[in-house]
This record gives structure tokens, sequence and C-alpha cells, in this order.
């Protein structure tokens, strides 16, 4: 793992509940995001929740992000949110294609243009990326490299330092610590994926991009896929949802040396 930035994104999905609820967990995580030195710490909670867990977050801590974004900036679009209205309730961050979105239909253009807004309004991309099986014969490479390919399709040399790239494979996700990739198949996807940066743009991009990885990242299997995975942190689901565990998945990012 390189030193640089170090990331652990909370995607909270649909839960909790009640907005108490909510302030409940950002609270146990804002603690633990105190205490991360190396690590930056943020919670995607549904978007309702966004304003009001932003006033906690001004004490510092746990910065706040989105868990999808309207590929328009405004108009007859129901049920949708913008990035200007993601920024004004606090976040700073945007989870992009995830592969629960995916199946609800969002398609690789809607990917690339809802990318070109976060960027365009000063919200960091999360893009997701990943298989839905491994098949023998390596076809879930040029899956992945497909969904990539098209999300960067706009992002300019310029703007490529501000995207996050989080491999999540579908077959890992919402699965036990002990269903989670390997950190050897980790390792050979991010090498993957910057290979495919590196041709996109130059090797000092490919290098340097953040790469999370997503999918049953639980207390008891980060260490190994942070030693092995040539990554920079995770993005955890049902994990985030238990204020200990995911401390535990943070004081591990934070504390591990390279
Ligand atoms: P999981 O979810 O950690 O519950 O597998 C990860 C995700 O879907 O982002």
């Amino acid at each position: 793992m390189r030193k640089e930035k170090r990331l652990v994104i909370a995607n909270w999905k649909m839960n909790p509940a009640t907005l108490a609820e909510a302030k409940t967990l950002f609270r146990g995580t804002m603690a633990s995001a105190r205490k991360a030195r190396r690590t930056t710490v943020v919670v995607c909670p549904p978007f309702v929740f966004l304003h009001e867990l932003s006033r906690a977050s001004k004490k510092g801590g746990a910065r706040l992000g989105a868990q999808n974004i309207a590929f328009s900036d405004t108009g007859a679009f129901t049920g949708e949110v913008s990035a200007a209205q993601i920024m004004d309730g606090g976040g700073e961050y945007v989870i992009i294609g995830h592969s629960e979105r995916r199946r609800m239909g969002e398609t690789n253009g809607d990917v690339e243009r809802k990318v070109e807004r976060a960027l365009t309004h000063g919200l960091t991309p999360i893009i997701c990326v990943g298989e839905n099986e491994r098949d023998p014969h390596g076809n879930y490479l040029s899956f992945i490299a497909h969904q990539a390919t098209a999300a960067l399709e706009k992002v300019k040399l310029s703007h490529v330092k501000n995207i996050i790239i989080a491999y999540e494979p579908i077959w890992a996700i919402g699965k036990t610590g002990a269903d989670a990739i390997t950190p050897r198949k980790l390792h050979e996807t991010t090498l993957f994926i910057r290979k495919i940066l590196s041709e996109k743009y130059i090797k000092s991009v490919a290098l340097g991009t953040t790469i999370l990885y997503g999918g049953s990242a639980e207390p008891n299997n980060v260490s190994a896929l942070l030693r092995e995975g040539d990554i920079q942190g995770f993005l955890v689901g049902h994990a985030s949802l238990d204020a200990k565990g995911f401390a535990s998945i943070i004081h591990t990012t934070d504390s591990y040396i390279p």
C-alpha cells in the first residue's frame, strides 16, 4: 500500500430507519475518525440525513458524501438529487455507479455523465467498477475495463487526481468477510486497473490514483487486503453500520505500515 492518501468510506445504503439512529451511528463513527492520523473517513448516508449530519461533522472527524447523483443539474427529474444540492447539504464526495444502482438500470453512459457533473461541481466521485462473476477465461477483465473506460471518458488529465476508484466485485458484496476477494486476486485486479489508467493518462496517474476495495470488507480481512492488495482503503457497506466494527477497520487502515 502506498503511503499517501488513505480512505475509509461508509456506504450506509438505505440505513438506518430514523434520523435519531443515524445521529447515534454518526457520533460513534466521528469518534473513531477523529483518532485517525493518516486516514480520511467519509460517511455516505441516505440523502435525507445529509444536512443534519453535516452540522455534527463541522466539529471535525468524518466527512460526508452521497450515494448517488443526478446526471443533470436542474430540471424535471422526479426523485433525483443534483450535485449542487449534495454540496449544499454538506456532501464532499459521491458514490457513482454502485452495482446496486446499475442493477436498477444505471448505464455506463449515465455513469460517465454523473462523473462529469460531480467534477464540475467540485464533488469527489467515488467510481465503482466490478464484475458479476469471475469466469475462467478472464472475460471479467474486459468487463471492468469497459466500465472504467466509460466512467473516465470525459475525465481530463488535470482532473484525474480528484477521482477515486472503488473496485467492488459484485459476487463479494453483502456476504461475510470469508467471501471477500483474496488479497492476491485483489492485487491482480488493482494492477489491471492501474494499467487502464496508465494507458489513458500517464504512468504517474496510474500509480497515484486512489483505489479502494469494497465487497464484504470486515474487521477480520482488511489487514491482509491492505498488505497485498495495492489499495489505499475501503468502501464498506454492512460493516459500517456497526460503529465498533467500523472503528476497527479505520484503526487497521490508519495504523498499517507499508
Ligand atoms: P458490503 O457492501 O461491505 O456490505 O459488501 C459494500 C458496498 O456495496 O459498497
